[in-house]
């Protein structure tokens, strides 16, 4: 994978942050905390470890946890091997060294699974020590085995075969296991200032994402609802996280220009890749002026006027 996407998956953490609907959230630690310690949570797409490091700075998780964090991109997992240890070790708890869960290497001689603990002691005011060991490891989220309580899954079910995610997700679970779908791209991309464009623009990139891309749709979002409700699983509770990237006076907050950035190339990229003759008429427009859109969304982008808004879904349900 590229440094830019890295980068990226790096910056849309503090947009995740606001996304995500702490309704959902607390849905899924309530329900998670009644599970028989330790907990087993498995992460499907762990990417760079940000809902990782996220859960437990947030103090959701409960206090004993084996959390295995899996991305099939060996560049994602190099990444989180650093990034998690830093922002544990920032957030007040002892990491111990990483190991070698098996002698497996995967490219470039990355181990395919490492392992470490991170540590919280008791807090002055009656807060529970905490015992998380965390496991990261370069896998297919379609060929695993596990036995977990929770499986998360977030960004991830817009890019994959959603009937099939899903039926991994179950065979992952134990009984009465979790799933918890947080960030799944939900139909609308919106861009400010708004543009006569946009709405062409749109339908082209949700074109790609139904039609040219080999998995995932624009209603990724919607169609896991449905999905939901269409198996024997149990809707705990949905809630819109939707990602707002606003420019203030003093510009784009922490890096989330990277964010925007990403997204505008993503499109272009896309949008490159979609033939015209599989376009209705209304929604064909001359490459030069596809062309001008992209410039005058990137001048904005330069000049911190740029706003951007995408919907997403959170989901939580329990399987039976
Ligand atoms: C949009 S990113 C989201 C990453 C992370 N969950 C986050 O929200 O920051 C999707 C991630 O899924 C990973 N991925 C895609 N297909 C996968 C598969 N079959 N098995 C495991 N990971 C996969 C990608 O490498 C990427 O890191």
């Amino acid at each position: 994978m590229t440094t830019s996407f890295l980068t990226y998956l790096e910056a849309k953490r503090t947009v995740d942050d606001s996304a995500l609907d702490r309704r959902v959230l607390d849905q899924f630690t309530s329900a998670l905390s009644s599970r028989g310690e330790p907990v087993r949570v498995v992460e499907l797409g762990v990417g760079v470890g940000a809902m990782l490091s996220r859960l437990i700075e947030w103090d959701v998780l409960p206090p004993r946890v084996s959390y295995r964090g899996v991305d099939i991109d060996p560049s994602c997992i190099v990444r989180a091997r650093e990034r998690v240890p830093e922002r544990l070790e920032s957030a007040g708890y002892t990491v111990g060294a990483p190991r070698s869960v098996c002698d497996e290497t995967v490219a470039d001689g990355v181990p395919k699974a490492t392992t470490f603990v991170a540590q919280s002691s008791p807090s002055s005011d009656g807060g529970t020590a905490t015992d998380i060991e965390i496991t990261l490891e370069v896998a297919d989220a379609f060929t695993l085995e596990d036995d977990a309580d929770a499986v998360i899954a977030a960004a991830f079910l817009d890019i994959v075969d959603l009937e099939s995610a899903l039926a991994a997700i179950e065979s992952l679970l134990a009984p009465d296991g979790l799933c918890y779908a947080p960030i799944t791209y939900n139909g609308s991309t919106a861009f400010t200032p708004r543009d006569p464009l946009d709405e062409t623009i749109e339908t082209q990139y949700h074109h790609h994402m139904d039609e040219v891309r080999p998995a995932g749709g624009s209603r990724a979002g919607s169609a896991v609802l449905e999905s939901v409700a269409d198996r024997p699983w149990s809707l705990l509770a949905a809630g819109g996280g939707d990602w707002v990237v606003s420019p203030t006076a003093g510009g784009y907050p922490h890096r989330e220009q990277a964010v925007v950035s990403h997204v505008l190339e993503t499109m272009a990229d896309a949008l490159a890749a979609v033939s015209s003759n599989d376009l209705s008429a209304a929604s064909r427009i001359p490459e030069e002026r596809r062309r001008r859109w992209f410039e005058r969304r990137r001048t904005q982008l330069e000049a911190g006027t740029l706003g951007y808004v995408a919907h997403n879904l959170d989901v939580v349900a329990r399987v039976p």
